[in-house]
């Protein structure tokens, strides 16, 4: 257990030049500087079905975060048995692992100042009885066992996903500068 924590971690960290926590990333062009973060969003396999990859994806772009890595699988029992290890012992949990695996997932990672906050508010509450309109939730879940999206829940979760779900190579880190820039406050 301890190995495979130390192992996540270490993953994480190698994500690249970017480390969240405790060295955060700044970027400054003149203006206020403002620290970055990433995380992991996943589109479910219902949201998938249901052909919202492309509306998710314009709500963070509209937000001015910035996408550095993305790509569509079918998750593999190993990787959901470690993203959900928690809830293991949770009575829904052989659901969420079977509804997590009965279709492709369209995992990202993405960075921008505050966003595993500002993700979490998006995505809106886990019971989409509960989650506001204009939420993610709000908009499409239709139940709680059926939410569409994932988003990392804290930085340092944020970290553990985003290297269990993402090879460092797999990340790019862009350039981000000019008008349409979420760190170039003008
Ligand atoms: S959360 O989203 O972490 O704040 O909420 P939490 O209640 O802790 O839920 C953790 C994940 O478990 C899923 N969940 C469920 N799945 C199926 N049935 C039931 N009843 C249920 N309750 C919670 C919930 O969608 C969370 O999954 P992720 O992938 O993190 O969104």
């Amino acid at each position: 257990m301890r190995v495979f924590w130390g192992r996540v971690a270490l993953r994480g960290l190698l994500c690249g030049s970017w480390a969240p926590g405790p060295s955060p990333l700044r970027h400054s062009s003149g203006g206020p500087s403002w620290t970055q973060e990433r995380t992991l969003v996943a589109v479910k396999p219902d949201g998938v079905r249901r052909r919202l990859v492309g509306d998710v994806i314009r709500r963070f772009e509209r937000r001015g975060f910035k996408l550095v890595g993305m790509k569509m699988l079918q998750a593999p029992e190993s990787i959901l048995a470690e993203h959900y290890h928690d809830l293991r012992r949770k009575p829904f949990y052989p659901a969420l692992v079977s509804y997590m695996s009965s279709g492709p997932v369209v995992a990202m990672v993405w960075e921008g100042h505050n966003v595993v906050h500002a993700s979490r508010a998006m995505i809106g509450d886990t019971d989409a009885a509960e989650a506001a309109p204009g939420t993610i939730r709000g908009d499409f879940g239709v139940h709680i066992s059926r939410n569409v999206i994932h988003a990392s829940d804290s930085v340092e979760g944020a970290q553990r996903e985003i290297g269990l779900w993402f090879r460092s190579s797999e990340l790019v880190d862009w350039p981000d500068r000019g008008p349409h820039s979420s760190v170039s406050p003008a």
